[in-house]
């Protein structure tokens, strides 16, 4: 900010001032000299004001907020009194961590996780003010104290650490194991053949649902809607949360939404919850963060306790939402009286089982993963193919490998590529398929012999013991059914992590990218 009459405030800002160029306009005639063309900046200016004018911060940040139309997430501090910080938030996540003589203001847990566990949230319209020895919570509108206790959270320093590994994406891998022991904890009963949703104990069994998600988290849902169909008999869309928010669905009272995301702070996800709330649906929440806005405007949250999540890739989260799912479809079936204890006890066991059969397969995995990524470095786009279960998969290894290794990949249903991607295939186009040993195996195979008929080169990630001629097969550990998608995953992921290792990317913070997408 240039106007020499005035304080300096810094502020520090996430999400969008919808009203800057207005509010640009009047300060510009107010006198203000800009130096961007940041509604940021606009605050900045706007702050300046009224601290000019009366020299309280604290009202002045109020004051310009209360003009501010839009989403953010604030800090600001004024050079006159550096030691004092106010923070603030409207659609757009502020946490405030409390400290031994510092506290700390974040948009996201992690960041100062390594200082201190014990954490404020933050509400729409609540304004905070630290400094190192305290912290007090107001009103935006009043500056009105309001009553606060700080959240203690059980994520530990090691979590927000790499510990040991080059990448935060390769620790989150190597810990699936650890997550789908920990979602499983208290949560099944094998030998019964129950898994218990406790979150959901008196929450009756949806007519139909709407899963709404953006991502990773979307692929998840995709992959939860054929066990809740099929183990449930729930009739289940999965939505694309920026789309589904603009769209004029029909929901009604036997609806329930089940939004899917590891940070529970993403804008598309919310604003669907709050559609589908607004139409008559009841919520789930199925989210990592505890305290996050999901978790608070769901009426009921499941939490996915993988544990911090740093890596812009999202892997563990995804791990932790297909358990769940899985012990969703379990669970609504057995309120239904569909699973009985015959069908589930072996899903069930199978789980139980998974987190050693994983923890074991890892390490070769990551091996294979390695070699092949030197082998294909040179591509420039990747086709992933898959069917049912693996059709999901199929978009979520096209997604990481883009993401992180900025390789373009398109994730397609295997039996779709007839109706146009097979144009594409020539020996410089590879394919990544999945082909595990379940009933759609021979259709798969068939559609990886109209790649090769073309010349496409092909990694074939399957079982054990199958009948594929293909450039490179690549065996993992087999599992009952839909659990083998949990030895698939991780292959993908690594297979993403290993490429843009060796092509020197960014691996944890890809560029263009946010772990949390706050806006729309
Ligand atoms: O926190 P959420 O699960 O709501 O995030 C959704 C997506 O932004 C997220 O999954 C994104 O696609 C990841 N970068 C994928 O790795």
């Amino acid at each position: 900010m240039r106007h020499h009459s005035l304080p300096r405030p810094a502020v520090v800002h996430n999400g969008i001032i919808e009203n800057y160029q207005e509010l640009r306009e009047e300060l510009a005639r107010a006198g203000c000299v800009f130096a961007s063309d940041t509604d940021t900046e606009v605050l900045a200016h706007l702050i300046g004001l009224g601290l000019a004018g009366h020299g309280d911060l604290g009202r002045a940040v109020a004051s310009a907020l209360s003009r501010a139309e839009g989403s953010y997430a604030v800090a600001v501090v004024s050079l006159d009194n550096p030691g004092v910080v106010y923070g603030a938030r409207k659609l757009s996540p502020l946490v405030l961590g409390v400290g031994q003589g510092e506290n700390f203001l974040a948009s996201d847990i992690p960041a100062f996780l390594p200082y201190t566990r014990e954490v404020v949230f933050l509400e729409d319209g609540e304004m905070a003010r630290i400094d190192a020895g305290s912290w007090q919570v107001f009103t935006v509108a009043g500056l009105a104290p309001v009553e606060k206790k700080p959240v203690r959270i059980a994520w530990d320093i090691q979590a927000a650490q790499k510990g040991g590994f080059k990448h935060f994406m390769l620790k989150e891998i190597f810990e699936q194991p650890r997550v789908i022991a920990d979602c499983l904890a208290g949560r099944v009963d094998a030998s019964r053949g129950l898994a218990t949703l406790r979150e959901l104990d008196d929450f009756p069994v949806p007519e139909r649902l709407t899963i709404v998600a953006c991502g990773t988290s979307y692929h998840s849902g995709l992959w939860g809607m054929q066990l809740l169909e099929s183990w449930a008999k729930i009739p289940t869309r999965v939505e694309i949360a920026s789309e589904f928010r603009y769209r004029d669905p029909i929901l009604g009272p036997g609806d329930v939404a089940l939004a899917i995301s590891q940070s529970g702070e993403t804008a598309d996800t919310l604003a669907g919850m709050r559609l589908a709330r607004e139409r008559g649906a009841k919520v789930i929440g199925l989210c990592n963060v505890v305290g996050s806005t999901v978790s608070r405007d769901a009426d009921r949250v499941i939490y996915t306790q993988a544990g911090p999540e740093i890596s812009v890739a999202s892997t563990k989260a995804m791990c932790s939402q297909l358990t769940l799912l899985l012990l969703l479809a379990l669970h609504f079936g057995h309120k239904k009286g569909l699973a009985g204890e015959r069908e589930a006890a072996v899903p069930l066991a199978g789980l139980q089982d998974l987190p050693a059969l994983l923890e074991a397969a890892l390490p070769g995995m990551r091996q294979r993963a390695k070699e092949l990524a030197r082998v294909y470095s040179e591509a420039r786009s990747f086709l992933y193919l898959g069917r049912g279960l693996n059709y999901p998969l199929a978009l979520e290894g096209a997604l990481k490998l883009k993401e992180i290794s900025y390789i373009h990949a398109e994730g397609y249903a295997a039996g779709e590529m007839k109706h146009g991607p097979i144009a594409l295939v020539d020996p410089k186009f590879p394919t990544f398929a999945l082909a595990p040993d379940d009933e759609l195996y021979p259709k798969v195979k068939s559609n990886l012999q109209e790649v090769q008929a073309r010349g496409g080169k092909i990694i074939a990630l399957t079982n054990p013991g199958m009948d594929l001629r293909v450039d490179h097969v690549w065996e993992a550990p087999r599992a009952f059914g839909p659990l083998n998608t949990f030895l698939m995953l991780p292959a993908l992921q690594l297979f993403a992590y290993e490429m843009a290792d060796y092509l020197g990317k960014d691996v944890d913070q890809p560029r263009n990218l946010a772990k949390s997408v706050t806006v729309e």
